[in-house]
């Protein structure tokens, strides 16, 4: 008997229905159920063929667990090494490698100096040019961490002071500074085992009680080259990751997709936020996904899946991520509940001209947003922030001093 499991946290809906849709299927030689744990050793194996892990990015403990695991063969439904080592940053670099856009974005060398370092740890690190990334970034512009989930510590902001601000409370957070999609349709889309995506229209910039459409904006032929090419973005991104389960967000400005948010290898599944028919297709796509690798799980060897960026890397190839035969649908919107932090929801953006085709533009255009503030005044000027590594121990930043930034939440769902 192949056994499946699942490992989640406080989801409630979305494991049982798992559980229950896999034995009703009631393939020969397939069971499924929740993980159970008890005494973890090295090199043990721990009795499951397929693990779909919801959870480890909040516990260290399954996340060292799973590794285990997957060295004794259990296929782990999302690969938990590659799971440790990506975040936003990279991630937004590989989308370029991979041809699909992103918004134009910049690292923050952390405003606090991380534990145990003081000022000779960044000795390597020149100051932080704030007017430099206006410049190249323009306003308004996203603040996030690059690790990050669950739209903690994320800002938006219009201005050079609105940036230091929001800087000024990242505490050691690595940051993001990133461009401002305005935009005129967003979509969340789950992509399974690389291949089957659901595109589901949704309205990050409402209040919650209104944040959902039940249409895409974009109609007619348009709107179906933009499907087409949403689909082959989540694709080359999911491919290029190696993520079997996972969500990809696009902002669509003038026609064109630009990737926002993908890496969310344990994405919202609950019936109350993704509602009944998008949560229907993820319970029957994950199911049948781990009902596939419980058949093809081969005993004394490890079978996880690797990106293209991985697989190139280990064989020497360039970096290309292609689209293999794949299904696609369009969902109805999802529900859930965002925070914004301290500066707000995103305002909607003003109405734009009619889209362009997707596949007539495939890079992101300059931001459309406020001209950048390249010249603060110089009292101003002296209110920027530095940079950990930049920071002179002796001056404080005149900014006003901001509470404790709040924790970011490892990277997970939305
Ligand atoms: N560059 C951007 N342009 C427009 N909207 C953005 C941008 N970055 C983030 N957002 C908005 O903020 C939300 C949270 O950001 P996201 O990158 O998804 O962070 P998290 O991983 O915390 O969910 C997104 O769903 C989107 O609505
Ligand atoms: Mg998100």
């Amino acid at each position: 008997m192949k056994k499946i499991g699942i490992l989640f946290g406080q989801e409630n809906t979305f494991p049982q229905a798992f559980v229950d849709r896999v034995n009703q299927k009631a393939v020969d030689g397939i069971t499924a159920e929740f993980v159970k744990i008890e005494q973890v050793e090295q090199a043990v194996p721990c009795g499951y063929d397929v693990i779909i892990d919801r959870i480890s990015q909040d516990v260290p403990f399954y996340r060292a667990y799973l590794k285990n695991a997957a060295l004794t063969g259990t296929s782990i439904i999302n690969n938990p090494f590659w799971w440790s080592a990506d975040e936003k940053f990279f991630n937004n670099a590989l989308a370029v490698q991979l041809g699909v856009p992103v918004p134009k974005t910049l690292l923050l060398p952390s405003k606090h100096r991380p534990d145990d370092t003081s000022e000779n740890s960044f000795r390597n690190l020149a100051m932080f040019d704030w007017e430099k990334a206006f410049e190249r970034i323009g306003f308004p512009a996203f603040m996030k961490p690059h690790s990050g989930g669950g739209w903690k510590s994320v800002y938006k902001v219009d201005n050079a002071e609105q940036a230091w601000r929001a800087y000024d409370e990242t505490g050691q957070l690595v940051m993001l500074y990133q461009e401002a999609i305005e935009f005129e349709d967003y979509f969340r889309c789950y992509c399974l085992g690389g291949k089957h995506v659901l595109i589901m229209p949704y309205e990050p910039r409402n209040a919650p009680h209104e944040r959902y459409q039940t249409t895409m904006k974009t109609q007619g032929e348009a709107g179906q080259q933009l499907l087409d090419t949403i689909k082959d973005y989540t694709l080359r991104l999911c491919q290029g990751l190696g993520y079997d389960f996972n969500t990809v967000e696009f902002a669509v400005r003038d026609g064109v997709p630009i990737a926002i948010d993908f890496g969310n290898p344990a994405p919202d599944a609950d019936v109350n936020s993704v509602g009944a028919e998008n949560f229907e297709w993820v319970v029957e796509h994950a199911a049948q996904l781990a009902i596939e690798r419980a058949q093809a799980n081969q005993g004394g060897k490890t079978n996880l899946t690797w990106g293209s960026f991985v697989q190139d890397a280990v064989s020497g190839a360039p970096a290309a991520a292609k689209a293999s035969a794949a299904d696609v649908q369009v969902g109805s919107p999802v529900t859930e509940t965002n925070d914004l932090g301290a500066t707000g929801a995103p305002k909607p953006a003003a109405k734009k001209a009619a889209p362009k085709k997707a596949a007539d533009a495939p890079q992101p255009e300059p931001p459309t947003g406020e001209v950048p503030v390249a010249k603060a005044p110089a009292a101003k000027k002296a209110a920027a922030p530095k940079a950990a590594a930049a920071s002179a121990p002796a001056k404080k930043a005149a900014a006003p001093k901001a509470p404790a930034a709040k924790k970011a939440a490892p990277k997970k769902a939305e």
